[in-house]
This record gives C-alpha cells, structure tokens and sequence, in this order.
C-alpha cells in the first residue's frame, strides 16, 4: 500500500468499522452538526473510543472539556464517566454549544453533562476543581493556558489529552508564524518542561490526516 491521505482514511474505516461500529446517537450528533454548518473537526471515531477508553481505565468520574463543538467527543466522555459521573464541557460559541445541548440530550447523556458557554479563559477560572481528566480540544493558541489550567483543576493522576498535536508535521517548524503551530509547539513544550506533568504524544494518520494527541499524567 501507498502512504496516501486516501490509504490513511480507508485504514481509518476500517478500524472504525470493526473496533467502533454503527452508532446511531453518535451519527445523529454529526448529521446535526453538519446541518447547523459548524466546521467538520471533531475527533475522528476512533478518537472518541480511545477517549472513552481513557475515563474508563483510568476510572474518571469527573471530567472536563475545552472545546465541546457539536458534542460528539462530549457524547463519548459522558458515557464512559457512567450515570454518577459529570462531565463539564466549555464552548465559546453559543450557536455550537445549542447543537450540543440538542444531541447530547438526544444521546441520553443529558444529566451528565454541563455546558459552559464563553471563551476558556474566562470560563476556567470559575470552575471547582477535582477533575479527573481534562480533554483539551479549542483554540491551539490558548493551549498553555488550558494546561495550566488543567493542572490547577485537576489533582494527581489527573490525565491530560491534548488532541491536535500533530498538524501534517508543523510542529518541527520553530520559525512558524501560524499561531496554531505556535500555540500547539508552546503546549508540547510546557508538557516536557513543567514538572506537574509527565506526558507523551504520539502521530496519528486517518480520516483526520496527519496529526497526533498528547497524553499526560498530572504528578
Ligand atoms: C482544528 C481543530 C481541531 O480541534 C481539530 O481536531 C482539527 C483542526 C483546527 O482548528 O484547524
Ligand atoms: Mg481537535
């Protein structure tokens, strides 16, 4: 096989098909978000189990969410924290935050889940700690803020995901000017440097392209 996007995609199907399967919720929330004319940039199927997964090995109850977009990731967190868990989810735009509530709700999640509508920065400092995990998923120029944050509101063990570390290899470039590579290079960094986490990342190909997530541990 060629290393093609195409090949990559095809791979990423079939994973999909037979790890993840049908999801009619799940379909639901991306046939609506699609329809309300948001942007087409949630974590791909594969991407929402592993985040499921994640709550589950590490036995979250309570977790948060920059960036909640159509609430497809939302939909996966929230399952996975089960019917006690609580999942807090921050979206900057009240339009996608609405989009949300609808498929949220529709998924029979709704209890689970609040919705926080502002910019994270405004947001975050008004939370009550004690998260267990911080799924990080807005605007890559803020992402130091939404780790320093993450630390502050999370507690040791806390697991941090970082998705978008990737972006098509931008990341080695130290002379770029497109704040997204800026803000995710700053994140990588402060996750090698700042001695409240231990963290790796890793590449990912599929139907996002080429890309990756970070994963850290709050120590
Ligand atoms: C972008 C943001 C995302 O969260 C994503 O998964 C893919 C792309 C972006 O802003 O370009
Ligand atoms: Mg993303």
């Amino acid at each position: 096989m060629q290393s093609t996007p195409a090949a990559w995609a095809a791979a990423d199907a079939f994973l999909a098909d037979t790890l993840v399967g049908s999801d009619p919720d799940l379909e639901r929330a991306l046939d609506a978000q699609r329809r309300a004319g948001l942007p087409e940039i949630e974590v791909a199927p594969v991407g929402g189990k592993l985040l499921n997964l994640l709550v589950r090995l590490s036995g979250a109850r309570r977790v948060l969410e920059i960036g909640t977009l159509g609430g497809y990731s939302t939909i996966w967190l929230a399952r996975a924290v089960g019917p006690e868990g609580r999942v807090v989810t921050i979206e900057a735009e009240a339009e996608n935050a609405a989009v949300a509530r609808e498929s949220i709700d529709a998924a029979g999640v709704g209890e689970r889940v609040e919705i926080r509508i502002g910019r994270g920065a405004d947001v975050l400092p008004t939370l009550v700690g004690g998260f267990d995990l911080v799924f990080i998923d807005a605007d890559k120029e803020s992402n130091t803020i939404y780790l320093d944050w993450a630390a502050r509101l999370g507690h040791p063990g806390t697991v941090v995901v970082v998705d978008n570390i990737g972006r098509d290899g931008e990341i080695v470039r130290d002379d770029s000017t497109d704040p997204k590579v800026v803000g995710t290079r700053a994140g990588l960094r402060m996750l090698g440097e700042d001695p409240r986490f231990d963290a790796t990342a890793l590449q990912t190909v599929g139907a996002k392209g080429w890309d990756g997530i970070a994963v850290a541990l709050v120590v």
